[in-house]
């Protein structure tokens, strides 16, 4: 039995990834990290400092003099930025609707791959984003391409933000999630595709804990 793995899951936004990711990790015993958290803390800091977003000189200098940490925490993954907790601020609009831009840029990424791969070379993680099985972990045990259809992904992000008090329209977040896709499969850098080698999972038709099980059914199958 291996039981330091690695399992990337890759994906478009709002296809479960996180949510799903982070009940496998704890039933698994493994650290689970969010990648994406990294370049909302890094758009949210080019937001403050009013950095050409478009500039991949200005966005990979802003990373290379800023501190990006991941902690894990009783309450989940806790995201520092120079020191400072900004867990909740990365989530606003205004970064969620920036943060593809920043992502964009080859010099950029190819710091936050080596950061991101350090975390997760001992083994035992579960990491989410969109190039962790093509570029950041291309030698892990398990590759999950995890998906949904754009209206399943609109209609959790509505009800997601319905729970949390936020109006929206779900016309807009459809369009919103559409936009996303486009611009994180289509720019020029690692774009978001399927390693040759990741499962697929369509999480339309499956509940977080059927999404989940099949996570740790397909890890059980790689440990043993
Ligand atoms: O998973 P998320 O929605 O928090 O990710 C935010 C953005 O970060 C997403 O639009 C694309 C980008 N991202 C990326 O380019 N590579 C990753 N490994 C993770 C996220």
């Amino acid at each position: 039995m291996v039981n330091n793995i690695q399992i990337a899951i890759d994906g478009p936004a709002g296809a479960g990834k996180s949510t799903i990711a982070k009940i496998a990790a704890e039933k698994l015993g493994f650290t689970y990290i969010d990648t994406g958290a990294m370049y909302r803390a890094l758009t949210l800091k080019a937001l403050k400092e009013n950095i050409d977003l478009s500039s991949e000189a200005q966005v990979t200098a802003l990373l290379e003099e800023s501190s990006i940490e991941l902690k894990p925490s009783q309450q989940g993954q806790l995201v520092f930025l120079d020191g400072v907790d900004v867990s909740q601020e990365i989530r606003s609009n205004e970064v969620t609707n920036n943060v593809s831009k920043v992502a964009a840029h080859a010099a950029m990424r190819a710091i936050m791959v080596e950061l991101q791969y350090a975390m997760a070379a001992k083994g035992g993680v579960i990491m989410d984003g969109r190039d962790i099985g093509t570029a950041v972990l291309p030698k892990a045990e398990l590759k999950i391409f995890m998906s949904a259809t754009v209206d399943e992904r609109a209609r959790r992000r509505y009800e997601d933000n319905k729970q949390r008090g936020i109006n929206s329209s779900y016309e807009a977040l459809k369009e919103e999630i559409a936009l996303r896709d486009k611009m994180d499969s289509e720019r020029e850098a690692s774009p978001l595709v399927q390693a040759t080698d990741a499962v697929f999972v369509d999480t339309t038709e499956l509940n977080i804990e059927q999404a989940a099980d099949e996570i740790l059914k397909l890890a059980s199958e790689r440990m043993a």
